[in-house]
């Protein structure tokens, strides 16, 4: 039995602890809202910024993003919406459905960038990969072409901040694996605000890190949000310790509640501040001309070795 919204006594939808009792749907929405807009001014997100780019996925944590954002902020900010057409099958449509059907609702622009139109899709590499010519997973060329075609288009069109749907318990998943792997170099990039420190590089920001996944999960089912629930063929079963560690996260919290947020606290204010890891140093990619540790830039290399494959008349 549910009882009685805490706020304005309306019939209760969902319990929340913060409040020793329930909230009915409107005042759930407005308080995970609040949570965002605490994130986003105690950490300066949108300091100095009025173009936001938000990075939609078609999934819950970004399309929670588009909504809170588009409420909060659209009435100061510049925000549109960048989706990614993986060209991966039934998984790409079922994304791109979501993410078109939530922009329309919204009211948010979008454009959706084809990784066709860079000469290969997400499947394309993947088959080539299972045939053994071509050596890159497909999460891990996915991850890639990401990063980069966000940033390019972000970069291109003058846009000051990529927002991006991670949450508290990926941040916090994110980083605890990085310090049991020793992974320095990652976990100092797990900022609610990472600035890359290159003019073509536009920082990122993600303001959900307060948000756990059943709140964004309640989110969405609260605002009743046209999210894909599609799940990537390509994405290989988590490690073990990765799935036993997001469960001992969970398991913590619900020993010792306010556990995560005094991780993510200390994570922010102590231990990536107190890290000396230099930022690498950056050079332009000899073909594309966006920045690289290397001679040339990471998906450069991939649209290379894929050329190399012989594959495609469209590389010729
Ligand atoms: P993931 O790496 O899939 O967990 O996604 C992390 C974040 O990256 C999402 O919350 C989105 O903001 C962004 N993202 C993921 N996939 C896409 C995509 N296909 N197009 C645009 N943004 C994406
Ligand atoms: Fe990118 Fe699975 S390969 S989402
Ligand atoms: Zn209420
Ligand atoms: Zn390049």
């Amino acid at each position: 039995m549910t009882g009685r919204c805490v706020i304005c006594g309306s019939q209760g939808w969902t319990y929340v602890h913060e409040y020793r009792g329930y909230l009915c749907r409107d005042h759930y929405q407005r308080y995970i809202e609040a949570k965002v807009d605490r994130c986003i001014k105690r950490q300066g997100l949108l300091n100095g910024v009025d173009k936001v780019l938000i990075a939609l996925s078609g999934g819950k944590d970004s399309s929670v993003l588009a909504v809170v954002m588009k409420k909060l902020y659209s009435w100061r900010i510049r925000l549109a919406g960048l989706h990614i057409d993986l060209g991966i099958p039934g998984y790409s449509e079922s994304a791109r459905k979501s993410v078109l059907e939530l922009s329309n609702r919204i009211e948010l622009p979008i454009e959706i960038v084809k990784l066709q139109d860079y000469g290969f899709t997400i499947k394309e590499a993947a088959d080539l990969y299972r045939k053994g010519v071509f050596n890159r997973p497909p999460c891990s060329v996915c991850g890639t072409v990401k990063r980069y075609l966000i940033n390019l288009y972000a970069y291109e069109k003058g846009f000051e901040a990529i927002a991006t749907g991670h949450n508290l318990d990926d941040l916090l998943l994110f980083s605890s694996m990085d310090i049991v792997t020793g992974d320095v170099t990652s976990l100092s990039k797990l900022l609610p605000r990472q600035d890359e420190g290159h003019p073509k590089l536009v920082p990122r920001i993600r303001p959900l890190c307060l948000l756990t996944n059943r709140e964004t999960e309640l989110y969405t089912k609260a605002a009743e949000l046209p999210v894909s629930r599609e799940k990537c063929p390509y994405k290989p079963p988590p490690r073990r310790l990765r799935s036993v560690l997001s469960e001992e996260l969970d398991s913590i919290e619900e020993k010792v509640r306010g556990f995560k947020h005094m991780y993510a606290a200390s994570l922010w204010s102590s231990i990536i501040p107190s890290l000396s890891i230099g930022k690498p140093v950056l050079r332009e990619c000899s073909i594309c001309g966006m920045p690289s540790s290397g001679r040339v830039c990471s998906f450069c290399r991939i649209r290379e070795s894929l050329r190399n494959t012989g594959y495609k008349e469209r590389f010729l």
